[in-house]
């Protein structure tokens, strides 16, 4: 049995974002802090695993075999929920043997790794790929890499209603959309999904233009029906996925210092600060109220040196 006990409904504080380029913009965000449901599961990738081990229970599996890199939030995440409600977890990792912190964490969750070379990782959308390793661990049920789809998308349809139970707490009675870092776009479908057009959601996207995420999310859309979605989506990869440049890092800094929120930055960082970008171009009129959605991965930020400190 792979369910889940009744009793972890992890929660997601909406907290007031006070940054001064928001004061004089006259632009009011409230941050949902994914980051804070959870020391070890953080951020959006237990949403998106909600529905692939509902799924996973259903058909009798015993546990999950998913698909990431070294740094993977979603393989960090998919490990610690095994550890913590007793199902076995297999990582298959991009490229070769290597020792980050995300991976010795993996390690200690008791994940099953096996490294597939680039080459073997790249082939992860061929027909055939799952054959042999579900043919090795006939128990376990393959999730996608970052536990996308429809399913990724429905288990963060979940972060509305989290978020509008709160509104009230930060003094508003409503919002004018969403802003939140895109990777592969499930997160922000999630939302769009839930919104069903009733608020826009904005993604910042981490991953260069030509990745696909706008393909991936309508067919997400496609496959659940939704005609007419509300979103749109603004490059924020500063020139490609993971790369820092000292802009962001400076950007980072200055935000954790006056608002005393971590960020990290592939996704977090980028996205916040795509968010100035388009706020100094006069792209939200005064008044606008934003809900940000701090995904989390700040274990990720181990792998790189961010303020000199990780
Ligand atoms: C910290 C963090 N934020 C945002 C994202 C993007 O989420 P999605 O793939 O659902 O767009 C990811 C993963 O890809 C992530 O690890």
């Amino acid at each position: 049995m792979l369910s889940l006990p009744s009793d972890w409904q992890p929660h997601a504080p909406l907290e007031h974002l006070h940054l001064d380029w928001l004061t004089q913009a006259n632009i009011q965000v409230a941050v949902l802090r994914l980051d804070l449901i959870d020391p070890l599961i953080s951020g959006n990738k237990w949403f998106k695993l909600i529905e692939h081990l509902a799924a996973a229970d259903q058909v009798g599996a015993k546990g999950i075999i998913s698909l990431g890199g070294a740094h993977s939030n979603h393989l960090h995440a998919l490990a610690a929920a095994g550890k913590r409600f007793g199902f076995p977890t297999v990582g298959l990792l991009r490229g070769h043997p290597q020792e980050t912190p995300t991976v010795l964490d993996l390690q200690a969750f008791g994940m099953q790794l096996h490294w597939l070379g680039y080459g073997g990782y790249r082939a992860r959308h061929e027909p055939g790929f799952w054959l042999p390793w579900q043919a090795k661990y006939p128990q376990l049920q393959p999730v996608s890499e970052g536990g996308g789809g429809l399913r990724g998308a429905r288990g963060c349809a979940g972060l509305l209603k989290m978020a509008r139970d709160q509104l009230s707490a930060v003094g508003w009675n409503d919002y004018n959309g969403w802003w939140l870092a895109a990777g592969t776009g499930t997160t922000l479908a999630g939302l769009v999904l839930a919104e069903a057009g009733a608020h826009p959601v904005y993604g910042a996207l981490a991953v260069p233009d030509d990745n696909g995420v706008a393909q991936q999310v309508e067919a997400i859309f496609q496959e659940a029906g939704l005609r007419d979605p509300a979103y749109e989506l603004f490059d924020a990869s500063r020139g490609g996925f993971a790369k820092v440049d000292p802009a962001l890092l400076a950007f980072m800094e200055m935000t954790e210092k006056h608002s005393g929120i971590a960020l990290e930055p592939l996704y977090t960082g980028k996205a916040l600060l795509a968010l100035k970008q388009q706020v100094d171009a006069g792209r939200f009129a005064p008044d606008t109220r934003l809900i940000f959605v701090h995904t989390g991965g700040l274990q990720g930020r181990r792998g790189f040196a961010v303020m000199g400190k990780d």
